[in-house]
Formats: structure tokens, sequence, C-alpha cells
């Protein structure tokens, strides 16, 4: 109780671990075999993971996204964020997101998207990406496929968005 959570930059040292926090997440392999094909495929752009007590208990990434047709910001795809079943419901994902938005912010972003609970997202003030005419490659996500703007990056014409090729269908 009352354990200082810290939010920092991952470091190769931390993988085992974060491989390990997304996986209990999740309560399956696939997310963190994810995170292995991104990091084999230098897909990743920002990493960060929550510590408590030097033991990560939390996991955020973000990788660039390309958009067809062209925008003239840098766009990143949030994914994936995951927080120990222990550690979930104390605000560590809030961290998480907060600190990965500012950190994405601050180097120049002009938006990030993801694929997420319709609920949890809009805190952070994400919107269905939809109501920008944005849509993912692989299929129609509706709600889930959400972002958030810094600026003015998307106009209202049709826009479709790619992971990175080492995120797959995610
Ligand atoms: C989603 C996740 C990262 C949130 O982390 P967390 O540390 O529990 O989040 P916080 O404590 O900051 O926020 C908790 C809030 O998120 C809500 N929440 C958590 N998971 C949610 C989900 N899948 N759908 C909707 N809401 C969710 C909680 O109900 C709670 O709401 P409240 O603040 O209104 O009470 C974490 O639950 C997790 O790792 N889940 C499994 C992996 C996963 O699904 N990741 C992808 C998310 S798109």
């Amino acid at each position: 109780m009352g354990e200082i959570v810290l939010i920092r930059r991952a470091e190769l040292l931390d993988r085992a671990a974060a491989l390990a926090v997304v996986a209990s997440a999740f309560g399956r392999e696939d997310e963190a075999r994810l995170v292995e094909r991104m990091w084999a495929a230098k897909a990743i752009e920002f990493e960060i993971v929550a510590a408590a007590n030097e033991k990560i208990v939390g996991y955020c990434a973000c990788s660039a996204v390309t958009i067809d047709p062209p925008v003239e910001f840098r766009v990143l795809g949030l994914a994936p964020l995951a927080v120990t079943p222990a550690r979930q419901k104390q605000g560590v994902g809030s961290a998480l997101v907060e600190r990965m938005l500012e950190d994405v912010r601050r180097a120049g972003a002009g938006a990030v998207v993801l694929l997420g609970h319709p609920r949890y997202y809009p805190r952070f003030k994400f919107v269905p990406a939809a109501t920008k005419n944005v849509r993912w490659d692989v299929r129609d996500a509706k709600e889930a496929f959400q972002m958030i703007e810094f600026a003015a990056v998307f106009d209202g014409r049709p826009r479709v968005v790619s992971y990175h090729p080492a995120l797959g269908g995610l």
C-alpha cells in the first residue's frame, strides 16, 4: 500500500519482465510474441514501463504507422498497453498512457492511434478515428479504432492507417 509506481523509459534489461507483464495482462502469449516481433523489427519508437519497487508492473509501446494518403505529421500507433493483473485499476494504465502521450507529443508527433476499449480511452481525449474519416487497413474496428490529435493532422478526407508490418493484424 502506498507504494510508489515509477514510470520510466524501458531498457534492454527490462525485456523479460515486460514480456511477462504483457502475457499476464492479456492472459495469453499472442501480445508478448507481438512485442518480440516489434523488437526484432526495431519497430518500437517509444517504450515505457511502470516499476513498483523496481519490479516491472506495466508496459506500453508506440510504433510509427503509415497513413494513406500521407499526412504532414508523424503519427504513432500505441500498442500494447498492459498492466499486471494484481496492479490493475490502481491508475497504472492511466499513468502509462499519460506519460506516453506527453513523450510523443514533446517529440513532435501530430497524432496517436490505437485499437482499444471504447470506454477506456476517451478519458485521455481519444475519439473514434472514424469521426475524422480515418480507418484501420485490416478491418472495420468501429469505435475501437481511436485517435488523439495534438495538431490538425486529419482534415476529414478519407485516410487509411497501417501499422508497422511487424504488428501485422495485431
Ligand atoms: C487496460 C489496462 C491497461 C488498464 O490498466 P489499469 O492500470 O487497470 O487502468 P487504470 O487503473 O488507469 O484505469 C482503470 C479504469 O479502466 C477501466 N478498464 C480497465 N480495463 C478496461 C477494459 N478492458 N475496458 C473498459 N474499461 C477498462 C476500469 O474499469 C477502470 O475504470 P474507472 O477508472 O472508471 O474505475 C489493464 O486493465 C490491462 O492490462 N488489461 C489487460 C490488457 C489489455 O486489455 N490491454 C489493452 C487495452 S486496450
